[in-house]
């Protein structure tokens, strides 16, 4: 089983509200997310490109071998799959009664260290990935990423654009496309980062994808 297509959701579509609407999630998840799998199938049909690269991460690394008539296709289709599906994965539900504390905590001390030394502390690296959002111009993404030789850095990406073709790996995500918050948050996309950073982040999930990439 490859992993071309959408991950399941591991929380019910109205499970985020405090911070992102059943309207939003529905929209974005079941529609748009499902698109673009089946485009990036569409895109693939006829083609050896699955067999060549047995993982979506593997096709998305590669971009530049692509065949070029479908080379800016695959780009934008793939990557809104693979980005959806990190964005996705990393996030959980949120309680109201569950405090800040008890969900930091699951931040693996490797990651916590390595986040305070180079950003001072967790809420001054959330500030970061706030200022960094806020610089995204039309559609595009702020990353929290690994580069090769094990540093952090923070990265915006334009359109459906990623970090795997960079060669570099993802930690946090924010999709700041207009359809992850307009409808929740109208032109407050501060508002919208914030409260995302704060309360969906799945730190466990960051730092296994943290601990997969040191090992
Ligand atoms: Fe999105």
């Amino acid at each position: 089983m490859n992993n071309y297509q959408r991950i399941k959701l591991p929380y019910e579509l109205n499970e985020l509200e405090w911070v992102i609407s059943f309207k939003t999630m529905y929209y974005h998840y079941n529609i748009l997310h499902k698109n673009y799998e089946v485009k990036l199938l569409e895109t693939l049909r006829g083609t050896e490109i699955m067999e060549q690269f047995p993982t979506l991460e593997n096709l998305m690394e590669n971009l530049a071998q692509l065949p070029e008539e479908i080379k800016d296709d695959v780009r934008f289709f793939g990557g809104g799959l693979i980005n959806h599906n990190f964005f996705f994965a990393h996030l959980t539900k949120f309680k109201p009664e569950q405090k800040e504390r008890e969900r930091t905590e699951k931040i693996s001390p490797d990651l916590l260290n390595l986040i305070q030394e180079k950003f001072g502390s967790l809420e001054k690296l959330k500030k970061e990935l706030v200022k960094s959002a806020l610089k995204v111009r039309g559609s595009g993404w702020t990353w929290l990423v690994l580069n090769k030789k094990g540093e952090l850095k923070i990265i915006n990406t334009t359109n459906q654009d990623g970090p795997w073709s960079l060669h570099l790996r993802p930690l946090i995500a924010i999709d700041v496309w207009e359809h992850a918050y307009y409808l929740d948050y109208g032109a407050n996309r501060k508002e919208y980062v914030e409260k995302l950073l704060e309360l969906l982040l799945n730190w466990e999930y960051i730092s296994q994808s943290y601990q997969s990439y040191i090992s």
